[in-house]
């Protein structure tokens, strides 16, 4: 039997995979471990189930692996709350969540392109609050997501699936990646790429490559009427930059569920016109969230029953 550490809840049924095994955690209320106190529990439980909130920085990884700690399961496809360079020197196997919230994060970023582009927020606020006075042939007129150009920055699994959805709203689809990817629509130089759109979809992993990718300069690249969306991690953009942009009207409109310090939001951002803001909701979907949930329980539980967990990603660091 090992012992496992569950730093949040799970969806109802996310741990039945660990049943044989102690579980340690979660605490009431949901609220997170902090910092230390995960580098108090690590070195006495065999594996972590992680959550993206939670910071699993290389102390913890040097303590726990000194004690038991073996495998580190991100309940998440993105893994940069992971230090995995660490995570690989102290041989402590890391491993995500990938494939099973594709679908329902490009839906996320479908949500965000279209409520931006089409000023849903801004006009059912003023619906909300009294201010709409009835129909008007100039009001709330936003762009049309049909037969614009679409510029998806990370042509991943999920930059995949918004391209789909994009073709079925007859949109012209450009993508950059890091490698050539040898398919229609490849643009090698993101700045060009910039230069070409009406709205921006961003999908890479967050990376100290990918941090501030699009910053002032290339926000600058943008045309004014451009919509730019975020699904992927906050600090991939620039948030003072895009608040300023939008504050000073050069570009035309944003749509985020993701953001550079969670849960805090920019103040510029808060208060940007044209503005969709999420709470980071991309896979909040009941079944993608199980699903999540089980990949990392069951990697845990493959693992402790001796054999070599799907999705591991420590290898990619060394
Ligand atoms: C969500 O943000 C994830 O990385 O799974």
């Amino acid at each position: 039997m090992g012992r496992v550490l569950i730093t949040r809840c799970l969806p109802e049924g996310g741990l039945d995979p660990l049943r044989a095994h102690e579980l340690v955690g979660p605490l009431g209320d949901d609220r997170p471990y902090t910092p230390a106190e995960l580098r108090s529990l690590a070195p006495d439980v065999d594996a972590i189930v992680s959550l993206l909130t939670d910071t699993i920085d290389a102390e913890t990884l040097a303590v726990g692996s000194a004690g038991r700690l073996r495998i580190v399961a991100n309940v998440a496809v993105g893994y940069n709350n992971v230090d995995i360079e660490a995570a690989a020197r102290y041989g402590v196997l890391v491993t995500n969540t990938p494939g099973v919230l594709d679908e329902t994060t490009a839906d996320t970023a479908f949500l965000l392109i279209l409520a931006a582009a089409r000023l849903a927020h801004t006009a059912e606020d003023d619906l909300r609050t009294g201010r709409w006075s009835g129909w008007g042939i100039n009001q709330y007129l936003g762009r049309d997501v049909h037969g614009a150009t679409l510029g998806i920055v990370g042509y991943g699994r999920i930059g995949r699936a918004v391209a789909r959805r994009a073709s079925g709203f007859g949109m012209r689809v450009l993508h950059h990646a890091r490698g050539d990817t040898g398919e229609p629509g490849y643009v090698a130089d993101l700045d060009s790429l910039l230069r070409a759109v009406d709205i921006v979809s961003l999908h890479t992993p967050l990376t100290p490559q990918t941090h501030h990718l699009l910053d002032a300069r290339r926000l600058a690249l943008l045309p004014p009427h451009a919509v730019v969306v975020n699904t992927a991690r906050g600090p991939v953009v620039d948030e003072r930059a895009l608040g300023d942009a939008l504050h000073e009207g050069r570009i035309f409109a944003a749509g985020l569920d993701v953001f550079e310090h969670e849960p805090a939001v920019h103040a510029r951002l808060l208060s940007a016109p044209r503005t969709v803001l999420l709470p980071h909701i991309g896979s909040a979907s009941v079944a993608t969230r199980l699903r999540m949930a089980t990949m990392a329980t069951e990697a845990v539980e493959t693992y402790l029953r001796g054999d070599r967990p799907a999705n591991v990603v420590t290898e990619l660091a060394v």
